[in-house]
């Protein structure tokens, strides 16, 4: 049976690219990784992919800070398709996904965030939970629609924010929880996913 075929979408460092990536390598997530695409000429992530042998594109994302402007984003979501993805994962992808790209991949789009959602969406969730003084914090899996970390949650993984904790030892912690839960998940999708 084919595979089923990720693109990955990020503009950071690319662990959770990795953990995905490395999921791959030892059996455990049945999938392959089609393309990478960042919107940052220079991210880490772009770096990762191409180290492994894997296609990776930057995408300007034009005059627009916190979105792609419209036809960046059609061109983004052509790429995907023309590279055969069944699933596009944001991986630290750090724009609000349009119509352009929502259109393309109706409830086929998946998204990592750094917190126990609905609680902490937007920037810096870590931060966030630290300056509440939340007890505990995590990381949610869930399909992206067009609001900001709003869409249907998959799962969640819950982790404990510590008396002595700062934004970025709250981060680490998290970000080892995401790095597990992230290709566990795509593993269910993929498996029950129509081919
Ligand atoms: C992760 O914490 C993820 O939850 C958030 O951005 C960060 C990306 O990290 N959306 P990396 O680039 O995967 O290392």
């Amino acid at each position: 049976m084919a595979k089923l075929k990720l693109g990955v979408l990020g503009s950071g460092k690319g662990s959770n690219f990795r953990a995905i990536a490395d999921a791959i390598a030892r059996g455990e997530l049945d999938a392959e990784v089609c393309i990478v695409i960042s919107d940052i000429a220079d991210a880490g992530i772009l770096t990762l992919a191409r180290e492994r042998g894997i296609r990776a594109e930057f995408v300007h994302p034009g005059r627009f800070r916190t979105k792609m402007e419209p036809d960046r984003e059609h061109h983004l979501a052509q790429l995907l398709r023309d590279a055969g993805a069944d699933f596009v994962v944001l991986a630290g992808y750090m724009r609000m996904v349009k119509a352009p790209l929502l259109d393309a991949f109706p409830r086929r789009i998946i998204n990592i965030h750094p917190s126990l959602l609905p609680a902490f969406p937007g920037l810096d969730a870590w931060k966030q939970a630290v300056d509440a003084r939340a007890s505990k914090s995590g990381c949610t899996v869930h399909y992206v629609d067009s609001g900001m970390d709003t869409g249907e949650i998959i799962a969640r993984t819950e982790v404990p924010v510590l008396a002595d904790d700062t934004p970025e030892t709250l981060h680490a912690r998290i970000q080892s929880a995401e790095h597990n839960l992230y290709p566990a998940v795509l593993a269910q999708l993929t498996a029950r996913a129509p081919r």
